[in-house]
């Protein structure tokens, strides 16, 4: 039995009829030696009482966001800051739209926004409220942001309905707090990880670019897995609508001249990943005004290839110990991939087909191939995720075969 001694759980309770299942849920932390301090929405004050959690859990329970003494004893930014993990159960239909549209109403919805630690969702309401396309939208906003979800189990509902919606049982909730606590090891303190992601631009007039359809969602994700294994993670990134996951340092770039400037300045460094979808090419005499439309042709634009931003890492004099290039690709995947491994002069590149049907860019799933001196090895499908979890695995077991090898 894995023990949770000095961890602080802080049980944000929401008003569903899955409440009932929450005294369990206390006493299971307790058993396992964890502070377990609570909010009760106003909601969830009908299903059950502050007083019967509070002689469970041996511990003050929060409701009211305006209370002069709670806020006194301890703020709600303090509540939450305090605590080594959230955790949301029952999350109603109601405080999941909250939390994914970053409301701040009540102690609940403010404690969950001010919080800088990781938050455990385990959502309970009716068949057809989880289905709805509003929820289905909001979970996968939590889950982006990286919220973790236990749930919902399918079943018989209080409502006499049937389908998924159940909350998850306390012992199950309880399996993914001790798995969210674990220990995490990081086997990358100390090593500098370097990632590119994203498109770059490279303008054609003051107002005008050249660029394509990366989104960055692949490179920020192997940022993220590189910053949880521990790494100094410096990301240097083309334009995008993404958060930078906390931890990683982000250097924001517009063109590949800029990108490769970048990436130089970090030399030399552990391990460098060139995610990003860079312009071949830019366009050789940038207009310094806005280009006309005129009676005549259209302007011609004449091109001038970029410089190889992966190539010169990869045979640069500070070179990272690990450099693994990406391949976009549109047919003959894995051929045109071992071509590049072999021009660009990178340890291992990641093939993945960005042809329009397979929603590559933009999207949330990929399916890569590794492609090595070693040999070709398919990954099923995944999200972008598990991807960046995997291959950072990965990449981990070759840092320290390298490192073994040059002792
Ligand atoms: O950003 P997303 O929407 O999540 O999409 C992810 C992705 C499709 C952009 C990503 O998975 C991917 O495939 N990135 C590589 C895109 C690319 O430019 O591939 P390429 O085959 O053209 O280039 C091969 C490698 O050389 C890449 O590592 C690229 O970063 C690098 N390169 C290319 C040109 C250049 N001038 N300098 C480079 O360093």
């Amino acid at each position: 039995m894995t023990s949770l001694a000095g961890k602080s759980v802080l049980l944000i309770i929401g008003g569903g009829i899955a409440a009932y299942k929450i005294h369990e849920l206390i006493r299971l932390l307790k058993t396992r030696g964890a502070r377990t301090r609570i909010i009760l929405t106003k909601a969830a004050e009908e299903f059950v009482t502050p007083l019967s959690l509070a002689g469970l859990s041996g511990e003050k329970v929060y409701t009211h966001l305006f209370s002069l003494t709670d806020e006194v004893e301890m703020g709600h930014i303090q509540l939450s800051r305090a605590a080594d993990l959230l955790v949301v159960a029952p999350a109603t239909a109601d405080l999941i739209a909250k939390m994914a549209n970053g409301l701040a109403d009540d102690l609940a919805s403010t404690a969950l926004l001010a919080t800088d630690k990781r938050v455990l969702v385990a959502p309970a309401m009716n068949v057809r409220m989880w289905r709805h396309a509003a929820t289905q939208r909001n979970i996968e906003v939590l889950k982006r942001d990286g919220v973790t979800l236990v749930g919902p189990n399918e079943g018989e509902m209080a409502c006499g309905e049937f389908g998924p919606g159940r909350m998850s049982e306390p012992n199950e909730i309880l399996s993914s707090i001790v798995e969210l606590l674990k220990p995490r090891s990081q086997p990358l303190a100390g090593k500098k990880v370097v990632i590119t992601a994203g498109p770059t631009r490279e303008p054609i007039d003051p107002v005008r670019f050249i660029s394509n359809h990366s989104s960055g969602k692949q490179g920020y994700a192997i940022a993220k897995a590189a910053v949880d294994l521990g790494a100094e993670t410096i990301l240097i990134s083309g334009p995008v609508a993404l958060l930078v996951p906390p931890g990683v340092q982000m250097i924001p770039v517009e063109t590949a001249q800029d990108m490769l400037r970048a990436c130089e300045a970090e030399l030399p460094g552990d391990i460098a990943i060139f995610t990003a979808a860079v312009a071949d090419w830019r366009v050789t005499a940038q207009a310094t005004g806005k280009l006309k439309k005129s009676a005549g042709a259209p302007p011609s634009l004449t091109l001038t290839e970029n410089p190889d931003i992966l190539a010169t890492i990869s045979h640069h004099a500070a070179r990272p110990r690990v450099v693994v290039g990406f391949a976009a690709e549109t047919e003959h995947v894995t051929d045109h991939a071992i071509a590049k491994l072999k021009r660009k002069g990178c340890d291992l590149i990641v093939a993945n087909d960005v042809s329009k049907d397979s929603g590559v860019f933009g999207g949330d799933r990929n399916t890569v191939h590794l492609v090595s001196d070693g040999g070709i090895e398919s990954w099923p499908q995944m999200s972008k995720d598990e991807v960046a979890q995997r291959l950072m695995g990965r990449l981990v077991q070759t840092l320290v075969l390298r490192q073994k090898a040059s002792e």
